[in-house]
């Protein structure tokens, strides 16, 4: 048995609560999905900045209404103090996801950026250490790599940031630390490579590439790559990225205060994650014959991402279930009954 299901069976065994921030976003109500069907209790909270109804709507049609009944959500903001007290009053288990994504973004607008990803990620700190959580776990990124050109990247070796995103992430481990040092309050960074699946939101300005492509290919729009396609990511599964918070929140006292690589170890280009997702909806009769066009590469991206993960496989017993192809195959048939 993998430690994700002896994790699993414990609190399905003995129910625990958890407070989702960014509840309605991608990942945040993917995490709702998994520990709902777990019988757990949840308390979510977002507001609404870049997450949808329609997301938690999907996720209420997908579990049991008892289990759905165990679900309450607060609409509120994490800049806001008070809201971050009321929502983790009796909660075992932080899992911190609402910030506002995007290295466009972040440039286009830094102090939205920074109110969202600092203000509230302390306001979120300070919150779950006077309620004493059991744990808190939160999303970090691979951004805080930035111009570290090292492959694959191990979590000790990072280099300048390259965005006021990327800035913020980092600050959120910096705080995290700076808490285990001061209060004794020991959180779990996760960096995230590029998460992708259902739920994902294909639109608007900033939306992630996967979804973004799958969207124009669906309805037969030219797709556009940033540069010259050789830019490589390592892609990561959302069922990967729930599996890992699930153990960080479970996790031993000695592996608190880290951050942990989540992703896969592997690195696809550009140019191939086009042709991977023009043949996952080929599988499913939606076929793109158009070809890419190539525009300039994008100010604040990195060129080349991979993750080692062993840290979070010796420390969390993290072992991912789906490579890009396998997440690819899952996430378009969602896709293309959300958008076709
Ligand atoms: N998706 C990825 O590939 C990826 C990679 C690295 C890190 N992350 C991080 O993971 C987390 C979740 O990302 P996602 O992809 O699900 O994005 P998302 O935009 O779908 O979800 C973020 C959620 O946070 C909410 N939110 C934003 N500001 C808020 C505020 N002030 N108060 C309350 N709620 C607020 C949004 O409404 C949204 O529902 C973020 O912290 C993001 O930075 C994501």
């Amino acid at each position: 048995m993998t430690r994700y299901n002896e994790r699993k069976a414990t609190l399905q065994a003995r129910p625990q609560t958890w407070l989702i921030t960014g509840v309605a976003g991608f990942i945040g109500s993917n995490l709702l999905e998994t520990l709902l069907k777990l019988n757990q209790t949840v308390i979510g909270l977002d507001n609404f900045a870049t997450g949808h109804q329609h997301n938690l709507d999907e996720v209420q049609t997908l579990v049991a209404g008892e289990q759905w009944a165990r679900f309450t959500f607060i609409e509120g903001d994490i800049r806001e103090l008070d809201d971050c007290r009321k929502a983790v009053k009796g909660v075992d288990h932080v899992l911190h996801q609402a910030a506002l994504g995007s290295v466009p973004r972040s440039i286009a607008d830094p102090i939205a950026t920074n109110q969202a990803n600092i203000d509230g990620f302390l306001n979120m700190l300070v919150a779950a250490k006077d309620e004493q959580a059991k744990s808190f776990t939160y999303a970090a990124s691979s951004s805080t790599y930035g111009d570290h050109p090292d492959l694959p990247k191990i979590e000790d070796t990072i280099g300048n940031p390259l965005s006021p995103y990327a800035v913020t992430k980092y600050v959120n481990e910096l705080y995290a630390d700076v808490f285990a040092r001061s209060y004794e309050f020991k959180a779990i960074g996760l960096r995230y490579f590029n998460v992708f699946g259902p739920r994902q939101d294909p639109n608007g300005a900033y939306a992630a590439v996967i979804p973004k492509w799958t969207a124009a290919m669906i309805q037969g729009d030219t797709v556009s790559i940033n540069g010259d396609g050789e830019t490589s990511r390592d892609f990561c599964f959302i069922d990967n990225a729930v599996q890992a918070n699930l153990l960080a929140a479970t996790a031993a006292d000695e592996h608190k205060n880290q951050v942990y690589n989540v992703a896969c170890n592997a690195r696809t280009s550009l140019n191939e994650l086009f042709d991977l997702i023009a043949q996952e909806l080929a599988n499913l009769d939606v076929r793109y014959h158009k070809k890419p066009d190539y525009a300039d590469f994008r100010p604040g991206d990195v060129r080349h991402s991979q993750a080692d993960i062993s840290k979070a496989a010796d420390n969390l017993g993290y072992q991912p279930t789906h490579s890009v192809g396998q997440g690819l195959a899952v996430a378009m048939p969602w896709y293309k009954d959300s958008l076709g």
